[in-house]
């Protein structure tokens, strides 16, 4: 039978397949934008940004959904993941690691508003109005 218990374990893991959604959805940003050529013509503007809205949307879900399994997890944290062997050094382990994804996400938020805002205007794209 479907147990609550096993919601909860499920929850706390899908922080993590978020997480992976998110870095790849970044990844895939990057190689778009690498990709795309200097001078394109216009069905390759087109492309690139009809793929950066989808990507993004992913990217949007992605985020919202490792906040709100974030906070489940940190309240389930001792009951379902606590490992006795490694002790209380593992609630440094666990902030140093979100201060380096906190890091990454925000490094990854700024490119992307920047690349979003030269979406909107498709003249920047080519870097005809600075980069
Ligand atoms: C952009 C935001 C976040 C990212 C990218 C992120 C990413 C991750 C990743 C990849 C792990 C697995 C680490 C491992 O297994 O070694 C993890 C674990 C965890 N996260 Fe987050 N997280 C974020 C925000 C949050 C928030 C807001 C909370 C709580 C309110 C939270 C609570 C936890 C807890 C309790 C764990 C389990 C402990 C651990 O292994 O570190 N996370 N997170």
């Amino acid at each position: 039978m479907f147990s609550l218990n096993v919601l909860i374990m499920a929850t706390n893991y899908s922080h993590d397949i978020a997480t992976a959604f998110l870095a790849v959805s970044g990844v895939a940003m990057w190689i778009l934008s690498a990709s795309h050529p200097a001078v394109g013509a216009r069905s390759s503007d087109e492309f690139f940004i009809a793929s950066c809205r989808s990507v993004t949307r992913i990217a949007k879900y992605s985020l919202i959904w490792i906040l709100a399994a974030g906070f489940p997890r940190i309240v389930f944290y001792e009951t379902y993941e606590w490992n006795d062997s490694a002790g209380d050094l593992q609630i440094a382990a666990i902030i140093v690691k979100h201060i380096v994804m906190f890091a990454l996400v925000g490094a990854g938020i700024y490119h992307w508003a920047r690349l979003e805002r030269k979406t909107k205007k498709p003249a920047l794209l080519h870097g005809s109005i600075g980069n």
